[in-house]
């Protein structure tokens, strides 16, 4: 059985993908995962690297690929801190540009890109990050915060819903099932159903590791948000061997025991998915296999990480047995 055929009443199962893994992996995506979001390739510095300038070609491979193979998409992402160049910040002489500009410049770049990416897509993460981890503030720094105000939010939302009617809009972020920031993304999202902004979901980002988040609090989370009455996706998961705190560089293979705790991890979240699919949509591994991750790059440079559900050589993992095996 391939994993989108055992989830086949639960909800989607997806990877993330990238124009090397798109043609490694062919075979392991389009057997086991019916949807697919693009690693970085949908990100405002691939698509869109200078005023004007729109480059879609890497991220068009993928669409093809997933087209092919009949597999829906994942649009990522829209508005984030990260991966987002200078220039649409500055104009020509350097100086932050205006609220008004960047209001300009965001809708443009939202209808550009939702109007070229309709079909297979799905789902579109519309903001990403943008509550901040720790402290008193609910919303990050950002340029777009400093620039246009609280509101660029509800702005990205509504323009959009103008360029894609159709797709689901959603808010998405990471350390998601911490109670602390789960009540900050709570209370963001709650105003912006509040105010009628058209949202659909929020995405759970799920970069996890063998320890934490406890499975209560992820359910808390779960639970949380979907009393908001939006539908959940978990958008990027991954279960890292390392804990945040362990920066270890030697390994150059998983241990079993890291192996077995992790399956079994696996298996428990799994369950927990199933046990909420009525309000989830999607669950998407942030990579295919343990051949190729970012997180042996991240947070530690250059160490290798075994996160996902099949090893290096795309060879089901005791991961994958524990999150199939339930019937
Ligand atoms: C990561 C990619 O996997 C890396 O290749 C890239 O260098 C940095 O971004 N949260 C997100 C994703 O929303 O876009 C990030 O993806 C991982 C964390």
């Amino acid at each position: 059985m391939t994993l989108h055929e055992v989830y086949k009443d639960y909800f989607r199962i997806g990877a993330a993908v990238n124009t090397k893994t798109v043609l490694e992996d062919k075979d392991l995506i389009s057997t086991h995962f019916n949807s697919i979001t693009a690693e970085n390739e949908m990100k405002f510095e691939l698509l869109h690297p200078r005023e004007n300038e729109y480059t879609f070609e890497a991220a068009d491979s993928i669409v093809d690929f997933a087209k092919q193979h009949n597999i829906e998409m994942r649009g990522h992402t829209l508005v984030w801190h990260n991966q987002t160049p200078r220039w649409v910040f500055e104009n020509e002489s350097g100086s932050l540009v205006t609220r008004e500009v960047l209001l300009n410049r965001l809708q443009e770049h939202i209808k550009t890109v939702m109007e070229h990416f309709k079909d297979p897509f799905y789902s579109w993460d519309v903001v990403n990050e943008a509550v901040e981890d720790h402290g008193n503030f609910l919303l990050r720094k950002s340029p777009w915060l400093e620039i246009i105000g609280e509101d660029f939010i509800d702005k990205a939302f509504y323009f959009a819903k103008e360029a894609n009617p159709v797709s689901n809009l959603y808010y998405n972020d990471y350390n998601e099932s911490h109670p602390e920031k789960r009540e900050k993304i709570y209370k963001l999202v709650e105003g912006l159903v509040a105010r009628g902004v058209p949202i659909d979901g929020i995405g759970l980002q799920g970069h996890w590791n063998l320890n934490n988040p406890s499975i209560e609090d992820i359910r808390k989370a779960i639970e949380r948000y979907a009393s908001l009455g939006l539908k959940l996706e978990i958008t990027e998961m991954d279960i890292s061997v390392f804990d945040f705190e362990d920066t270890r560089t030697d390994l150059v293979q998983p241990t079993n025991q890291m192996l077995e705790i992790q399956a079994e991890k696996y298996e428990n979240v799994f369950k927990l998915f199933r046990e909420y699919s009525e309000h989830i949509e999607s669950v998407t591994f942030w990579g295919v296999s343990d051949r190729y991750t970012w997180l042996s790059d991240f947070p530690v440079k250059d160490r290798k990480n075994w996160p996902l559900v099949f090893d290096k050589d795309g060879k089901p993992k005791k991961s994958f047995e524990s999150i199939t095996d339930f019937f």
